[in-house]
């Protein structure tokens, strides 16, 4: 959704940091300081890109109804997910690559996600160890499990992150083949991005970017290179990768069996129904993420904040419902928890941010979100979290 405010902004010949008081705002500055294969794939998802549009729209369902003379000289924002108390209802999603957006990279996003006291996740395809993840943050920090056909590289991976001392693990269940990213086959991306006669343009005529990515810190997938060389050595689109490398028969005993291997706060990313929901339970994970990766898997499926109340109805008082997905503002999130999640997440939100101006673009967007969040739950006259309830919406 394009506001009139960021429509004045995307209007504006020159276009900085300060002009970006929304996640839209931020959407354009990175617009145009990315090379164009490296946008898209941030920007994109499948096929049509419906459930991705959907994902945001849903939302504009229902209107929140404020209660006023609230007395909210202050309000406490902060709740409990996956064992750990955080500042602000909202963390950051696991996402691929980062050190392609931005030379900053997932060490950006945590101090930034440290700042601001809330979870954020590193991609299995992260472009930063666990180990120096887990050395360098002590706040709230999930990892993101691809189970692999490589059986090796699954147990490194969980214990790696028991030895970084990691808080949960999510297993992401959505992506048991590649969606189809049509962005990317038209672009050429690839991890690690190839320059080829066609793309030099695109990466030429962003030079402020090609400086960083070649002349910075070698770009790697070092949770995975010592297993798989695709990726990290030689270029592949991330299509390719998925269906290559991830295990097509992957199922419920597999989760179970990562569960308890792990041992700890266990996540599953990606569940849509409530009959999975409940198998969820079953299996002994203490959260989901209702999520369908931003759109990017299977298009046409349903958006995750359309889903989350018989969720919530059938399984919210045995574990962490999270809502996951095309979450643009405060009253988006205010929304989700006054459905019944414990806590909402999202990626492209803090994307953009980071491919547009590095850490101080995460924060800033942080900031923003926070204050809408807060401002949010003052015209509303809640003081905390928990007196976000159903009687607080109507749907249209
Ligand atoms: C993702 N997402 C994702 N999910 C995951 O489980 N592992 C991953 O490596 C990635 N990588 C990734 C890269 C990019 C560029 C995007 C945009 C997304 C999905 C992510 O965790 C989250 O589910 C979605 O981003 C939620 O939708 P929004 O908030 O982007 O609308
Ligand atoms: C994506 C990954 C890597 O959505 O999960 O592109």
């Amino acid at each position: 959704m394009t506001s009139p405010a960021s429509r004045l902004a995307a209007a504006k010949w020159f276009m900085s940091l300060n002009d970006c008081n929304n996640v839209e705002d931020f959407r354009e500055l990175a617009r145009r300081r990315l090379p164009y294969p490296v946008f898209n794939y941030i920007d994109g998802a499948a096929d049509d890109e419906i459930t991705k549009d959907r994902n945001t729209a849903a939302f504009d369902d229902c209107d929140l109804v404020p209660d006023v003379l609230a007395g909210v000289d202050s309000i406490d924002m902060s709740t409990t997910v996956m064992g750990r108390k955080i500042a602000m209802p909202l963390f950051l999603s696991p996402t691929a690559l980062q050190r392609i957006f931005h030379w900053h990279g997932e060490r950006g996003v945590a101090r930034a996600a440290e700042k601001f006291g809330t979870y954020f996740g590193i991609s299995s395809l992260s472009t930063v160890s666990i180990e120096e993840i887990g050395r360098m943050v002590s706040s709230p920090k999930l990892f993101q499990l691809y189970i692999h056909k490589d059986k090796g590289l699954n147990h490194a991976l969980v214990e790696a992150c028991k030895a970084a001392k990691f808080d949960a693990i999510a297993l992401t269940v959505d992506t048991i083949v590649s969606g189809n990213r049509e962005r990317c086959k038209q672009t050429g991306f690839t991890t690690p991005p190839k320059i080829t006669p066609a793309s030099f343009v695109a990466y030429a005529t962003k030079p402020a970017w090609a400086l960083n990515f070649l002349f910075r810190e070698r770009f790697s997938l070092p949770n995975l290179e010592s297993h798989v060389s695709a990726g990290s050595s030689e270029p592949i689109s991330i299509q390719n990768y998925f269906n290559s490398q991830l295990d097509p028969a992957m199922d419920w005993k597999t989760a179970e069996q990562v569960r308890s291997h792990w041992g700890g706060e266990f996540c599953l990313k990606g569940i849509m129904s409530v009959a999975d929901a409940k198998r969820a339970v079953d299996i002994g994970a203490t959260a989901i993420m209702v999520s369908n990766h931003g759109g990017r898997q299977l298009d046409g499926s349903r958006a995750p904040f359309d889903q989350l109340a018989e969720i919530c109805d059938a399984v919210g008082d045995k574990l962490d419902v999270i809502c996951d997905g095309g979450v643009r503002r405060g009253s988006h999130v205010l929304k989700a928890l006054s459905v019944g999640a414990k806590a909402v997440s999202g990626g492209r939100l803090y994307l953009y941010a980071l491919a547009a101006a590095g850490q101080p673009g995460v924060e800033r967007t942080l900031g923003n979100l926070r204050d809408e969040i807060e401002r949010g739950m003052k015209l509303m006259g809640v003081k905390s979290v928990s007196a976000l309830n159903r009687d607080r919406l109507r749907w249209r």
